[in-house]
């Protein structure tokens, strides 16, 4: 018989993404719809270790779907990392009565929710909530599509003056050690080539890119360089590829946060509210220890060790394609 969910903790816990509150509103809606008492955790790990926990309603999370970041706030808490900071956080879940934890946040959040899980006996169930879309074991996460958005519509907008000038423009899209973002958004802004940390760059190739450009007559490039690149940002990119770029009006622009903010678009804020429906639910039929995730559009649960442990790639054919679609 698994342990009966009286109450429920839920935080959000890294980087912001949009969709985070339709979450935190699903999770404390369905956690009220089935008579369970549900607590905000603000700040993260950090709210935890410091006890701002509060009990919330439902008009709580009225009117917060449409927008962006996230109304518990979140934090990077290296105190939660510590015997200490997990103490204290341990020590604060029992003052108030909770059984359970909702976590959403990213791979960083999955780690200080493992750490937890393994000294303390609290059930926990994850929500993947990062820009990134990183995390094994859910084919999105939780703002990835509106942060995709945010991108395309800021280099249709670099690609007027590239074009205008016809210049080569370095765009450095967010991704702290992953392409997903650069790789779709080159698709979908019909980029003339992206680096990406998965895929090891090529001087030679670079060279060939350049001739073929020549070729075709190309008066305006725009490259998208992910920020987790191997040789650094795009302003590194660019003073590597210094010698070969002679002739070139060349300029960098960093997109920088304005990725991560904005309102979430439609898909974010159906994935966020129907998997933070899930979240509680699983805690309720004892399904713990598990991110809730998407495979193939359907909800998918996965051992959160596994989510950590294993490593999400992106799809080479993709890669490919930002070559054929530049002959
Ligand atoms: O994980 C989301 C993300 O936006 C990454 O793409 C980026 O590397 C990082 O967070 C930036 O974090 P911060 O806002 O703490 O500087």
């Amino acid at each position: 018989m698994s342990k009966q969910i009286r109450s429920i903790g839920v935080l959000t816990s890294g980087g912001d993404a949009p969709g985070m509150n339709a979450a935190v509103r699903a999770v404390v809606r369905t956690a009220i719809f089935n008579d369970i008492k549900v607590y905000g955790i603000r700040h993260g790990y950090h709210g935890l270790i410091n006890d701002q926990i509060h009990e919330m309603k439902s008009h709580d999370v009225a009117s917060i779907i449409q927008r962006g970041g996230t109304i518990l706030k979140t934090a990077r808490s290296k105190e939660f990392m510590t015997e200490e900071g997990m103490h204290q956080a341990y020590e604060n879940v029992k003052k108030h009565g909770i059984d359970a934890l909702v976590i959403i946040g990213g791979d960083g959040s999955f780690r200080g929710a493992t750490a937890f899980g393994q000294r303390y006996d609290i059930p926990m169930v994850g929500l993947p909530g990062t820009i990134d879309n990183d995390i094994y074991g859910t084919d999105v996460t939780i703002g990835y599509d509106t942060a995709l958005n945010t991108v395309i519509e800021a280099v249709d907008k670099i690609r007027d003056t590239a074009s205008s000038h016809d210049r080569m423009f370095f765009v450095e899209v967010m991704g702290r050690d992953a392409g997903f973002l650069t790789l779709r958004a080159g698709l979908a802004c019909g980029a003339e080539a992206i680096l990406i940390p998965e895929v090891e760059s090529d001087i030679t190739k670079f060279i060939d890119f350049l001739e073929n450009g020549h070729r075709r007559k190309k008066s305006s490039n725009i490259i998208l360089v992910a920020e987790g690149e191997k040789e650094g940002g795009a302003f590194e990119v660019v003073k590597k590829l210094q010698p070969y770029l002679q002739g070139y009006d060349v300029r960098v622009s960093i997109l920088g946060h304005i990725q991560r903010g904005g309102s979430p678009s439609a898909y974010d804020r159906f994935i966020s509210t129907k998997m933070g429906v899930h979240s509680v639910q699983a805690l309720i039929n004892g399904h713990f220890g598990v991110m809730i995730g998407i495979q193939n559009e359907k909800i998918v649960h996965v051992p959160i060790e596994k989510a950590i442990k294993l490593h999400k790639t992106v799809d080479l054919d993709e890669v490919k394609m930002i070559d054929i679609l530049n002959v």
